[in-house]
């Protein structure tokens, strides 16, 4: 898998963000999500349980921890991907996003996961936007129904951890066993494979 790993030049900084929130909300328009890709196996792992491995990434950190989870576990990986990118600008996308997440807004995805009912384990990445899971993430969660399925988010940030993304979680998957979170800070991921294998023991899953 081609690997694209680009860190945040401009880090998480509280002023900007709270200079973004003069900005105004912006009509809210629900798009219905594009779900076009498939994973494509339903490889067991760990006991019989299937994983899948689901993320959006804008600039490369959270791929990479998916990345080193599915070396480390196996199992299905999707990256969620928008029809319409984010700016290039961090600001204009901070802005972009806290707008979205106000309005509870939902990009259209131009890949998604058709279909979650296989799996047993989902385990959901996402940088930190604004204090939970980026705009795509929130729509891919909103979008199935995770009954009986375990979730385990995985976060990159520059300061704010899981913040409230696993309460989120809780909120958007209602039916859903919610298992513990893993927070690595976007600088450091790239020597996370410990922390990730902690994890995933944390978990009880392994190849
Ligand atoms: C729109 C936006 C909002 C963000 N909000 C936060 C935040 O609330 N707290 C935080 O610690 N980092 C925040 N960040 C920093 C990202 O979470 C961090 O750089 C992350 O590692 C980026 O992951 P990615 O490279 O996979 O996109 C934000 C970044 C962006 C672009």
């Amino acid at each position: 898998m081609k690997k694209f790993v680009q860190h945040e030049t401009a880090s998480f900084s509280r002023r900007s963000f709270i200079t973004a929130i003069t900005a105004g909300l912006f009509a809210v328009a629900v798009h219905p999500l594009m779900a076009s890709t498939s994973a494509a196996s339903t490889s067991a792992v760990s006991g019989g349980q299937k994983v899948l491995i689901v993320y959006y990434s804008r600039s490369g950190n959270t791929r990479v921890v998916a990345e080193s989870i599915h070396t480390a576990l196996g199992g299905d990986i999707v990256e969620l991907q928008t029809v319409h990118p984010y700016p290039e600008e961090y600001r204009a996308t901070t802005e972009q996003a806290q707008k979205e997440l106000k309005a509870n807004y939902f990009p259209p995805l131009k890949t998604s996961v058709d279909d979650i009912s296989p799996y047993d384990v989902i385990l959901v990445g996402s940088p930190n936007w604004w204090g939970t899971f980026a705009s795509p993430v929130r729509g891919f969660l909103a979008q199935h129904d995770f009954s009986g399925k375990k979730i385990a988010p995985f976060i990159t940030h520059e300061g704010s951890a899981l913040g409230k993304s696993v309460a989120d979680l809780k909120t958007l998957c209602p039916s859903a066993t919610i298992l513990d979170g893993l927070a690595v800070r976007g600088g450091r991921v790239q020597g996370s494979q410990a922390d990730v294998g902690q994890w995933l023991k944390r978990l009880d899953l392994s190849k």
